[in-house]
């Protein structure tokens, strides 16, 4: 079974979880619900048993397959979701808050989440009043624990004194090192867990994206800087000698990023998205992987930031980020 870690003051979750944002239809081109539920039911089997989805996911689809996943296992599983995705204005009014919880909740079926993040801070409400509204839903029952997911380091101090946060949740990855400046060291001082979202690169690190012609027509990720011309080609060769090392240690590339992340705090937890039950179970595996002082070494060297072109999106996408 996977290792458990603890996130923030007692939310107790599977070391590696499971990012259901791809299988919602469309965003990474073609999804089978029919595999997506087989993975998942994996996933329960193999003890990854922190599920992170979200109510813009295939406006649902993603958390209602979830639902159905752990239906008759509810108790075996952490449902982590989220409201208030693109940072509009108005979706951290409480009225609102109110109103997604209870549309999540039927989606998924079930009538507690475990973990209710803010999706992306709305510009227009102060943090205290949409936390405060959060809280209310955990006071109802309806919540056991809140999150952030990509809050500015203010924002996650000011949010925290209205009720504690058990994580935050932002994009981490070899590929997104980011939040190692500031809101990493902010976070284990506060006692708050670190959700790594993204933490294959979105792929990148599955080692099977070379061309912008590897991904399908439509796919997302081509409006992103680092998988256009010649940022791909740089990401595309420092993935293949990360895939060097990895083999010399016996792991994928996936594995590797995946372990890579695990030591970077015992707070930190990744959640790679699949819709295939072939890679869950090699991400599993990788919640067991010790690296040595050698490996990491050596990773240093691989991930200088020259190593790593191009933004993680565009710019309306990083608009909404860090708020
Ligand atoms: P996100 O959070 O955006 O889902 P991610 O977890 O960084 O991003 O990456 C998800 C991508 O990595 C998916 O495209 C997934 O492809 P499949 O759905 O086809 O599996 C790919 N991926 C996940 N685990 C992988 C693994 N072990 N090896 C290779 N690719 C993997």
């Amino acid at each position: 079974m996977v290792p458990t870690r603890t996130l923030g003051d007692g939310l107790t979750v599977s070391a590696v979880g499971f990012g259901a944002m791809v299988i919602a239809p469309g965003i990474y081109g073609e999804t089978s619900d029919s595999e997506s539920l087989a993975t998942l039911r994996r996933a329960l089997d193999l003890g990854v048993t922190f599920i992170d989805t979200a109510d813009v996911y295939g406006m649902g689809h993603s958390e209602r397959l979830v639902g159905e996943a752990v239906a008759g296992r509810r108790d075996e599983v952490t449902i982590a979701t989220k409201f208030g995705a693109g940072g509009r204005e108005g979706l951290g009014r409480p009225e609102y808050v109110h109103q997604a919880i209870d549309r999540s909740l039927k989606n998924l079926n079930t009538d507690h989440v475990d973990l209710y993040y803010l999706h992306r801070v709305d510009p227009s409400t102060p943090i205290e009043v949409t936390v405060g509204a959060m809280a209310e839903l955990v006071q109802e029952g309806k919540v056991r624990h809140i999150g952030l997911s990509e809050a500015a380091p203010d924002t996650i101090a000011r949010g925290h004194e209205v009720h504690p946060l058990a994580a935050v949740q932002t994009e981490y990855s070899m590929f997104s090192r980011d939040p190692e400046a500031a809101i990493m060291p902010m976070l284990r001082d506060l006692g708050i867990g670190f959700v790594a979202y993204s933490p294959l690169g979105r792929g990148l690190l599955g080692g099977a994206i070379h061309a912008e012609t590897d991904l399908p027509e439509g796919d997302w990720r081509r409006s992103v800087p680092r998988f256009q011309g010649d940022n791909l080609e740089r990401n595309s060769g420092t993935v293949q000698a990360l895939g060097e090392l990895a083999a010399s240690r016996g792991l994928s590339v996936a594995q590797l990023a995946l372990a890579w992340l695990l030591h970077q705090g015992p707070n930190v937890v990744p959640i790679p998205g699949t819709r295939k039950a072939s890679n869950l179970e090699l991400n599993a595996a990788a919640a067991d992987v010790e690296l040595d002082a050698g490996t990491l070494a050596r990773l240093d060297e691989l991930l200088q930031p020259a190593n790593v072109a191009g933004e993680r999106g565009d710019a309306g996408y990083l608009a909404r980020v860090n708020i």
